[in-house]
């Protein structure tokens, strides 16, 4: 936000030394290109700039005819200031010094001076500031001013008033990023107080970066306060596996222990923001039901065993049933325990019967949309959306479903004017920075999708072959309008909006809707035919690598199903013509629309193995029970819903004797066909990169940084 106005670049002089930069640049930026910092406290490089505290006081003057610097007579914030032709700027003269010794020394007059005891301790720019550039002792020895302390504005943010110092970051990012306007300020002068309207609940699904913006101890997280000092954490970088956008954040754990997660810059996916789902919701590391022991039925128990006798039970079973053997798999695993799974599965038990699904619609391997239509159905990237022209949200609730998407679509709306469509059944956060809502009666997607198709073509804008015209007679905007309740005006000017330079959303919670396949290829055609991007975005952390690695019935290789999926799968276990089950890091009874048919298949299947990361309701209908490790607790990498290819570094030990996935595969493929075992991730990359050209640029020396974006995605 403290952007650049423009490609012109100026010279300007920074303690006498001259320096081009860009024409309109903020002046606390410019400063940083000759590796110097001018403090700050209210400034945020991606809010816009508001000049509250005046921490970053700096003297600035202007080059006269003469060569002389004119001075003017008082200090400027730097963080409000452009840089402009001829500007010179002084950060470090006497009456700056003593500037910044006085903004401290007011700024301290009612702080409390907690920081033996605040979460902020070791960790706040306010310690930092003053221990650089304020005062070594105070004038004022007035009692300090007191207010309510420890303040729950809601069950994850914790608000202490005294240590408050109107920065207003936190009130600008509900405003300007998350767009729930959330914060205000009440009263006024040195009274005035960050809060909720009428101090009710802070309601925000993005409300954990309010702490770490927060430049002192006033917002600190209910769930970590008073659990570690910053110099008792281990910090390590990683990614969220809580949802498909996989954030960059950082772990902090303490004593084997996760305790914290914040938000890591990475430009192309996250820029440095979380939700509030992943931010909150890392807590299973520390699970009391984490899975800690192999267990093994005998008789009714199951009993805890060792990996030798597990493999002992498992292996016979698995060869023996051949095609009548299964594997289901959750959809947040590694792309090296996919690879090596399928390895297993085809290679091992040499059957095809293996997903990653969930959904109600599962597509057939000639119904994707790469076969039938020759269109990708993931074509814009996260950092794109900033440059569209114009955003279709259709069927999706972004901000529950694509958090960090949702932020970056509300930015191409608020920074640069995109105008953003809403398709969906009932009020979505969306709908606050909206141009048009389309509010359709649940259940008339695929009635939608064809009328904003069918107007594309009224218009002229888009064609279609004569048999698609005939269908979308049917679809008219006007016949729409009775079936969807959406006025045909509206449909009409969603159409308008789509052409080249707008992009579609839509996520594979579609593919729960009624007419699904249906559905997803009217949005796709919109898109196919006007030229905007379409996207059909996955929700799991490697639901992606999953598909590249071909966890699905045919492998994506043949082309044709050759083996079963989700649905057939447990279809056939309650049949009894699946023998031998293999759950992967899934529950069924919480993914599966269906619980009946799931309680039916795990009754009936013979042989069951659950492999997981803690216990779930499926365990008690195991023969065989795994435990693996969570995602940070290995090194492995995760595709996001964009393509693109992270790792994750182990920043945790395995609980008890769990294992990573792609080691217990590799482990029972060694048993079945002895040969020359891999022993890291790293080489199960290499030969995944040498094996599938999606992957040919994922070696590991390559991911650091932002990731590489799968190749085929
Ligand atoms: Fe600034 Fe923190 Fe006060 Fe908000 S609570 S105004 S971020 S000091
Ligand atoms: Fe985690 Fe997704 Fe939230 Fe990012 S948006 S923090 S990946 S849950
Ligand atoms: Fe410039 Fe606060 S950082 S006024």
């Amino acid at each position: 936000m403290a952007a650049v106005a423009s490609t012109d670049t100026v010279t300007i002089l920074v303690n006498d030394v001259e320096l081009q930069v860009p024409k309109g640049e903020i002046i606390v930026e410019s400063v940083k290109r000759l590796g110097l910092e001018i403090p700050i406290f209210c400034y945020h490089s991606r809010m816009k700039p508001v000049g509250m505290c005046r921490m970053c006081l700096v003297e600035v003057g202007f080059k006269q005819p003469d060569g002389s610097v004119r001075k003017m007579p008082k200090p400027q914030a730097a963080c409000t200031l452009p840089a402009s032709d001829g500007m010179a700027i002084y950060t470090d003269t006497e009456m700056v010094h003593r500037d910044r010794k006085s903004v401290l020394e007011l700024l301290l007059i009612n702080h409390p001076l907690d920081c033996p005891i605040c979460d902020r301790g070791g960790e706040c720019p306010l310690q930092n500031n003053t221990l650089i550039y304020g005062p070594s002792t105070s004038r004022y020895i007035e009692i300090k001013r007191h207010l309510p302390k420890a303040y729950p504005l809601s069950s994850y943010v914790t608000l202490d008033l005294e240590r408050c110092i109107q920065c207003g970051r936190c009130v600008r990012f509900t405003e300007e990023i998350s767009g729930d306007s959330q914060l205000a300020f009440r009263f006024r002068g040195a009274s005035m107080q960050p809060s909720t309207f009428e101090l009710r609940n802070f309601e925000s699904k993005f409300s954990g970066n309010v702490i770490e913006i927060c430049p002192v101890g006033a917002l600190t997280n209910a769930e970590y306060r008073f659990r570690a000092r910053p110099w008792d954490l281990e910090t390590r970088p990683a990614i969220c596996t809580l949802c498909s956008n996989g954030c960059n954040v950082w772990f902090d754990y303490r004593a084997g222990k996760m305790v914290r997660m914040n938000g890591r810059t990475n430009e192309a996916v996250n820029e440095e923001w979380t939700c509030d789902k992943g931010k909150f919701g890392h807590e299973f590391y520390n699970d009391e039901k984490r899975l800690k022991n192999v267990l093994v039925r005998r008789g009714e128990k199951l009993i805890e065993s060792e990996w030798a006798t597990a493999y002992a039970d498992l292996i016979p079973r698995f060869e023996k049933a051949g095609k009548k053997a299964a594997v289901l798999m959750g959809g947040s695993l590694s792309n090296e325990a996919y690879y090596m799974v399928q390895k297993l599965v085809r290679n091992g038990f040499k059957c095809n019967n293996l997903d990653h699904r969930w959904t109600k619609h599962l597509m057939g391997a000639n119904d994707r949309l790469e076969t039938k239509m020759n269109f990708k159905s993931v074509q814009t990237q996260i950092a794109s959306f900033e440059n569209k022209s114009a955003v279709l949200i259709f069927g999706t609730s972004l901000a529950d479903e694509q958090p960090i998407l949702f932020l970056r679509v509300r930015k191409a709306w608020f920074q640069n004017g995109a105008k953003v469509v809403v398709a969906h059944d009932s009020p979505t956060d969306a709908d606050s920075f909206a141009h048009l809502i389309l509010r359709y009666k649940p259940g008339t997607e695929e009635a939608l999708a064809n009328a904003i198709l069918a107007a594309t073509v009224e218009s002229g804008k888009a064609s279609v072959p004569d048999a698609v015209k005939k269908q979308l007679v049917d679809f008219s905007p006007e016949k729409a309008e009775k079936i969807t309740g959406v006025p045909a005006a509206q449909i009409r000017e969603a159409a308008s909006l789509m052409g080249p330079g707008a992009a579609i959303i839509t996520t594979h919670s579609l593919l729960n809707v009624d007419k699904a396949q249906d559905t997803l290829e009217a949005v796709a055609a919109v898109g196919m035919t006007t030229g905007a991007e379409f996207n059909c975005y996955a929700l799991n952390a490697n639901d992606i690598g999953a598909d590249a690695v071909g966890i699905l019935p045919d492998g994506k290789a043949a082309g044709k199903d050759e083996g079963l999926n989700t649905h057939d799968i447990l279809q056939d276990c309650a049949n009894g013509k699946i023998e031998s089950l293999w759950l992967m890091g899934c529950d069924p009874f919480t993914l599966h629309p269906d619980r009946h048919l799931v309680e039916r298949a795990l009754e009936s299947v013979e042989f069951l193995v659950v492999q997981d990361i803690a216990e779930t309701e499926a365990l008690s209908y195991a023969s065989v029970v795994l435990p693996m490790c969570a995602p940070a607790e290995d090194d492995g990498t995760y595709t996001n819903m964009e393509g693109r290819v992270q790792r994750l570094k182990p920043v945790l030990d395995a609980k008890g004797n769990a294992k990573s996935a792609w080691r217990i595969a590799q482990e029972v493929i060694l048993r079945i066909t002895p040969g020359a075992p891999i022993f890291n991730p790293k080489d199960v990359m290499a030969e995944m990169a040498g094996k599938l050209p999606a992957f040919a640029n994922a070696t590991y020396d390559r991911l650091e940084g932002e990731g590489v974006v799968l190749s085929e995605a």
